[in-house]
């Protein structure tokens, strides 16, 4: 959490949290600029570039001058592609239209002004503990209360649905689930939906199921809780370029939701960054249409560089992994060897080169545990190990 100035800043920013892997990343590139070697596990983003096509299709559309506003919710050809897609992509024929689609520049500024449309102060958020950062500091920001429920380790990082069913209430506005999920790659199986699609509907909650994950899979298959009957109008759908298709610094992404919660989210963009990037969007329709190969042949690097990691962590003596099901993270326990995950997570980078993030920044159900992302290359993730051998049993925690 930042301090507020009591001078200038005003008080709510003392509620916002932060994504500390981009503090990390600055941290490890400093290193790397005296000329340390260091491997970035920290950051989740794909090593992979855009894949051609869509490259090509943003720099077509730069040359044919798509360099004006557009629609606040996104140009009405690129919603009526992501409504296909949604449709196609979760075994839903016609089940999304345009109406339902609103695009953003990145899912995280969709989540921001999705909740912001819902959440009064007092209203009740519960989500799953570790969590990416952007639901709980949106939430606090707009005063509602915060909830966590804890994932357990010992369900591969599945929520604790008897802790979840004691905590929801009709106070309860609005539950977030992110599978596959990050920071763990657990990844909720078709009973925990349909207790959780139960749950929405005994106590009249809405459920925001951030699937930005959906393309990194290595179970046969996605299931989104919005597939579950009764669930399509109470579900929010969070999903995005940014993973799937290795474009996290073209900023695309965009949320499903009812038709008339997609207007507000929309007044919420007006206000904030009226419109995505023309040519972004231009791309994005490419993304969508153009062929799936690149999102598969990634997809398949990430299953071996998961399969390198994971099985090289699980050779360190004191310390376990489980096998993560999706997203391209790791999330080894290590509470042998420190209760500071934090501290542990900066003695790796600034000793061994091994850029990570301590479990507990994405929350106290985190502690104890470090994560890794998998989007590196086979000889960073060697080099990573060798070093993790050789530093980790010389911590003094
Ligand atoms: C679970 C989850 N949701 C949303 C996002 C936001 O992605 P972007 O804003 O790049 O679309 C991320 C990025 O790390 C994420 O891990």
């Amino acid at each position: 959490m930042l301090a507020a100035n009591a001078d200038r800043i005003c008080e709510a920013v003392s509620r916002l949290g932060s994504e500390s892997a981009f503090e990390v990343l600055a941290r490890a590139r400093a290193l790397e600029a005296k000329g340390k070697r260091v491997v970035h596990m920290e950051i989740g983003e794909p090593d992979f570039d855009t894949p051609q096509n869509i490259k090509e299709a943003g720099i077509k559309a730069i040359r044919e001058n798509y360099s004006h506003y557009t629609p606040s919710a996104g140009i009405p050809e690129l919603r009526d592609t992501i409504a296909d897609y949604a449709s196609t992509f979760r075994g839903m024929p016609g089940a999304f239209t345009r109406e339902n689609v609103v695009v953003g520049p990145g899912a995280k500024p969709i989540i921001w002004n999705t909740l912001s449309a819902l959440l009064n102060p007092g209203d009740e958020l519960v989500y799953a503990d570790p969590a990416y950062p952007a639901y709980a500091s949106a939430a606090s920001y707009l005063q509602a209360k915060v909830t966590p429920i804890p994932l357990l380790e010992s369900k591969n990082f599945r929520l604790d649905l008897e802790e979840l069913e004691s905590k929801v209430s009709a106070r309860t506005k609005v539950l977030v689930i992110n599978t596959p999920h990050n920071p763990t790659g657990g990844v909720l199986l078709r009973s925990d939906l349909e207790r959780i699609a139960d749950l929405a509907q005994k106590h009249d909650f809405l459920v925001m199921s951030d699937e930005i994950y959906s393309r990194n899979l290595y179970v046969p298959e996605f299931l989104s809780i919005a597939q579950l009957p009764g669930m399509k109008d109470r579900t929010i759908i969070i999903d995005g370029f940014s993973k799937a298709y290795a474009m996290t610094g073209w900023r695309l992404g965009y949320a499903l939701v009812p038709a008339a919660l997609a207007n507000v989210v929309t007044l919420f963009n007006n206000n904030t960054f009226s419109c995505v990037a023309t040519f972004v969007q231009m791309a994005g329709i490419e993304a969508l249409r153009g062929p799936d190969t690149d999102v598969v042949r990634m997809n398949e690097t990430f299953r071996q560089r998961r399969d390198r990691l994971v099985g090289g962590l699980n050779q360190i003596p004191k310390l376990s992994c489980t096998v993560p099901e999706g997203a391209f993270y790791a999330f080894p326990n290590v509470s042998h060897f420190t209760k500071d995950d934090k501290a542990l997570a900066k003695f790796l980078l600034e000793e061994a080169g091994v850029a990570c993030l301590g479990g507990s920044a994405f929350g106290k159900a985190g502690t104890g545990y470090l994560r890794f992302s998998y989007a590196a290359s086979f000889d960073d993730i060697d080099f990573a190990l060798a070093r993790l051998r050789e530093y980790l049993p010389q911590y003094k925690g």
